[in-house]
């Protein structure tokens, strides 16, 4: 393996939080034209968690942050830096993570939300590994979180059927060359931008006018058969170069944990880097696509079902809006 980074970021703790209520298949085939079979073999997708109506970002964020704290075994007051990736805000003013902040008790942490829609963790990941081999921070949480539900247009039978509410945490201190975040990477490609976008409620088309009601625009809106090619080359190309980076082949990886978008783009992906069925983890079937919490809740997953554990080699890959993607190879 060639050199990783001299001080690095190690994941201390993991929790994860999704909502109680859960919406199938056979649900949205009663709201929208559509059938479980369309949707199974188009996405693989089975059923997918929805906050309950007194439930917002916030319960989500919570519950996944103090269970990340409690694995950890760190007090909340020993958290320096608090980042919370998502895409799907509480309320655009104040920023999320200041909302939520108070009830997680990271009362010491300088807070702040990262948009990079389902690459979000992975970007905060990598901005949490400069914190600690700075030696800015030393105790950072991650949090990638969404409620994706809130912005769906729920009479778009093309998007309503992809996504699903969730939250996924990480704890990270520092680490030797050798153990946690091995290698990452990141990219942005904006000529892409609109591929997959929320073109109302932001200070364009403001959420409050006419225009925003009327042409139903504040509600994610998605080219699906362009965003699929480009998220297949993307995270392959991604993957690939992390992998390269770091010295490693394919057969030295324990398990590779891709964004849970769409199980098509999740086998063709792994075919492209020719990695066996069974060293790909998929649970894009109970969950859907939960953009920024994918790799956070696919990891508790994979851990529940013994399929990770301590000392393997990870590979950690996310796409979406943006363009973005990142990879990141960590010794769990
Ligand atoms: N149920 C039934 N039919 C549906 C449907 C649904 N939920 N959604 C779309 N259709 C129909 C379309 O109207 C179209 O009908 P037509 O041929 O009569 O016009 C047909 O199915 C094919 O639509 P198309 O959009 O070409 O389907 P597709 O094979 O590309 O699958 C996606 C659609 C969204 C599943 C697929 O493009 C995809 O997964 N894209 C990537 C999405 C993604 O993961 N994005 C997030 C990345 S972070």
């Amino acid at each position: 393996m060639h050199d990783s980074f001299p001080t690095t970021a190690r994941i201390a703790g993991l929790g994860c939080y999704l909502p109680e209520r859960v919406l199938s298949n056979h649900d949205l085939e009663r709201m929208v034209d559509t059938s479980d079979e369309w949707i199974t073999t188009r996405t693989g997708i089975k059923e997918r968690h929805v906050v309950a109506d007194d439930e917002g970002l916030v319960e989500l964020v919570e519950r996944a942050g103090h269970d990340a704290m409690a694995d950890a075994g760190v007090e909340p007051g020993d958290v320096d830096l608090f980042i919370l990736a998502t895409a799907t805000v509480e309320q655009p003013i104040p920023a999320s993570s200041a909302i939520v902040q108070p009830r997680l008790g990271v009362t010491n942490a300088a807070c702040f939300d990262l948009s990079a829609a389902c690459s979000g963790f992975v970007y905060a990941l990598n901005v949490a590994r400069q914190f600690i081999a700075t030696g800015e921070a030393k105790t950072v949480l991650v949090v990638g979180a969404e409620c994706l539900t809130r912005y769906t247009n729920w009479t778009d039978r093309a998007t309503c059927v992809l996504f699903g509410d969730g939250a996924g945490a990480v704890v990270l201190e520092p680490a030797e060359a050798g153990d946690g975040i091995l290698q990452i990477d990141w990219e942005t490609d904006g000529s892409y931008a609109d591929l997959i976008s929320m073109p109302g409620g932001g200070c364009r088309v403001p959420p409050h006018s006419r225009e925003a009601i009327d042409q139903g625009l504040p509600f994610i809106q998605m080219r699906g058969n362009e965003t699929f090619k480009v998220a297949v080359r993307a995270l392959a190309d991604i993957s690939q170069r992390v992998l390269d980076s770091a010295g490693v082949t394919v057969d030295d990886i324990d398990l590779f944990i891709p964004h849970q978008a769409n199980i098509r783009i999740i086998n063709a992906v792994g075919s492209r880097l020719g990695l066996n069925g069974d060293k790909v983890f998929t649970n894009v079937d109970r969950v859907g696509n939960t953009s920024a919490a994918s790799i956070p809740l696919a990891m508790c997953d994979a851990i529940e079902q013994g399929r990770m554990k301590r000392g393997d080699l990870v590979l950690l890959t996310a796409f979406g809006g943006g363009l973005t993607c990142g990879s990141a190879l960590v010794r769990y």
